[in-house]
């Protein structure tokens, strides 16, 4: 039985990935509108940030706009944009500081184009950053994600530059916008849900996945560690009979 006993060294995932679901009924639950919720939340992102650099995990994504959250009232959706863009504005600074390498997946066509400059600018400013790197899903779907990739490949395909039977694994997680990152060893997701809800569908094939009751703004590094230490006692077995395999 997988059990987070307080003895023993952590075994540090070298790639964490964060559904930060709950923000909506931590702030009913307080009488606030949803939109409370959301901006504690990026408060809470910005310390577990720390919190993973300081572990020594190297790289952390985190779930912040799905491709079907455009589906919540305006008003939320743009508070929710509001939160993104003045996280882009302040964070150059901040990421030069902590030495953070900053990147941002999904499909950045359907967002202002203010967002997308702070975006790029972002990204440039920090790409030789050498410190942990900070991966941010915004209109992010897993499915779309896959779809744009699928195109590209064809694209390859019919303009005779790769057959269909040169198509490897390799070549479908080249075509993801995760291209550059190895696949998360751990999936936290808080607040009680346990499912995907269209996250990272193919690089989470073989994560160990971590459901919490906690809502994301009450998630701290407590939190955190308890994650990493029933990872700790997870047997990764690849499909092989052995287990302790090590993660990539
Ligand atoms: C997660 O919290 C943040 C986003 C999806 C943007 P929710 O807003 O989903 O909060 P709940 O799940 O409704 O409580
Ligand atoms: C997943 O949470 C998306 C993010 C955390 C950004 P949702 O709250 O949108 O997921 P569902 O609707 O409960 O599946
Ligand atoms: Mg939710």
């Amino acid at each position: 039985m997988e059990n987070a006993s307080d003895s023993g060294k952590l075994k540090i995932p070298n790639h964490v990935a964060i559904i930060m679901d709950g923000n909506g009924r931590w702030a009913k639950k307080r009488h606030k509108p949803r939109t409370f919720g959301h901006a504690k939340g990026a408060e809470v992102l910005e310390q577990t940030l720390e919190d993973c650099n300081d572990l020594g995990i190297k790289y952390l994504t985190v779930y912040a706009f799905s491709t079907e959250n455009w589906a919540r009232p305006l008003e939320e959706v743009q508070v929710i944009m509001n939160l993104f863009r003045k996280y882009l504005e302040h964070s150059v600074e901040k990421c030069m500081k902590n030495n953070v390498r900053c990147r941002v997946i999904g499909d950045r066509s359907r967002l202002s184009p203010d967002i997308r400059d702070a975006i790029d600018h972002l990204e440039q400013m920090t790409r030789n950053n050498t410190g942990i790197t900070f991966i941010i899903a915004i209109n992010y779907g897993g499915r779309d994600e896959l779809i744009r990739g699928i195109r590209k490949i064809s694209r390859d395909a019919v303009q005779g530059v790769l057959k269909p039977e040169e198509i490897t694994e390799e070549t479908v997680g080249r075509s993801l916008d995760t291209s550059e990152f190895p696949d998360p060893d751990l999936l936290i997701r808080t607040s009680g849900e346990q499912r995907l809800s269209n996250f990272l569908l193919w690089q989470l094939a073989y994560a160990e996945f971590y459901f919490t009751d906690i809502p994301w703004p009450d998630f701290n590094k407590e939190e955190l560690i308890k994650a990493i230490r029933v990872y700790t006692s997870r047997d990764r077995r690849y499909g092989g009979i052995t287990g302790q395999q090590e993660s990539k």
